[in-house]
């Protein structure tokens, strides 16, 4: 068990986050991270307010009442004010906020007892949630799966963590103990991660979308959208081949979009790695097995541990 700020706001044992992954993480994946210590999020993109009610539902059968997770608010969403009253009925821990600005959402969800985790892809919007009372920040680097900014994570650690008091939690390319150790060492009170838990046996995306990811090295990611400030992260395949020669070709926003549209589900439930998009982060090499997830939190821990004792003799060897 550590003590960082986050693992004492949250009251969990390890500050490691299951990222939101709209279509896949559910019920089980959140279960499964909470018994190993830390904290799974539900994915409202992919999923309806049923389906999601359903998932919070479960969590608590599976974890009890007490159970610590969180749900994934995403603010370009049509169904986010939904989502927004479906979380604070339930009362979930706690919520996080991206693709916008959560201002206005913090002052609500405290009321319902929610703490509010915004997702920030800057200085400025990090010092705005935090004067509106976000409970803490997430800051998430182009290296990550899914939708992405344009910093790196180093470089918004740099910027963004002495800019601001709340603690802050570190996302993007981070898959093992040593990712974790570097971003405590630059001031983070904990990580979310995303690619790595898609490998553990919990995980109910498609086997072979797996597969793909068991299979890719360093060389085989790529980002679409970035010249349209729509940047999305995944495996290089056909699909995002046919996606860039457009995009750089003069495409329009809505043409790019109707061409995207559906990729992600056709990947997660159809296992179609070709024509889907495989979401997943730049940090892919040493990806290669499928764990379950109480084998993997031990292996981060103790990775994490392992490097941070070292790191005090770096300089001196
Ligand atoms: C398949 C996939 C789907 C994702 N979907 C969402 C989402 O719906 N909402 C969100 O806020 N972040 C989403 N993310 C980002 C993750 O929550 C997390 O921040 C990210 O995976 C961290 O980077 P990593 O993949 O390198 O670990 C997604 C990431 C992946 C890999």
């Amino acid at each position: 068990m550590w003590k960082t700020r986050i693992t004492e706001l949250l009251g969990i044992d390890y500050p490691i986050i299951q990222g939101a992954m709209a279509y896949i993480s559910e019920s089980q994946l959140a279960a499964s991270i909470y018994h190993a210590g830390g904290a799974g999020v539900i994915a409202s993109g992919g999923f309806t307010v049923d389906e999601v009610q359903n998932y919070i539902h479960e969590v608590r059968d599976m974890c009890g009442s007490r159970a610590v997770f969180g749900v994934n608010l995403m603010l370009q969403a049509p169904n986010k004010d939904d989502i927004a009253q479906l979380v604070c009925d339930e009362k979930v821990p706690f919520v996080t906020i991206g693709a916008g600005n959560a201002s206005p959402y913090i002052a609500p969800l405290h009321q319902a007892g929610v703490r509010a985790l915004a997702i920030v892809p800057t200085v400025k919007l990090a010092q705005r949630v935090q004067e509106r009372g976000a409970d803490a920040i997430i800051i998430e680097g182009m290296e990550a799966g899914g939708h992405d900014g344009k910093l790196t994570l180093m470089a918004l650690m740099e910027n963004v963590i002495p800019s601001v008091e709340v603690p802050v939690i570190a996302a993007g390319g981070i898959v093992d103990g040593r990712g974790i150790a570097a971003a405590l060492i630059m001031g983070a009170s904990g990580v979310q991660m995303g690619t790595r838990f898609l490998l553990s046996e919990e995980c109910q995306v498609h086997p072979a979308y797996k597969e793909a990811i068991i299979h890719a090295s360093d060389k085989d990611s790529t980002v679409t959208g970035f010249s349209k400030n729509d940047s999305v992260r995944g495996l290089r395949n056909a699909f995002t081949r046919r996606y860039l020669e457009a995009e750089y070709s003069g495409a329009s926003i809505d043409e790019l979009r109707a061409l995207s549209r559906g990729t992600t589900r056709r990947a997660v439930q159809e296992g179609d790695i070709h024509e889907g998009y495989v979401l997943a982060g730049m940090s892919l090499t040493h990806l290669n097995k499928i764990q379950p997830m109480q084998e993997i939190m031990e292996e981060l821990v103790a990775e994490t541990e392992k490097t941070l004792n070292k790191a005090a003799t770096v300089i001196k060897e």
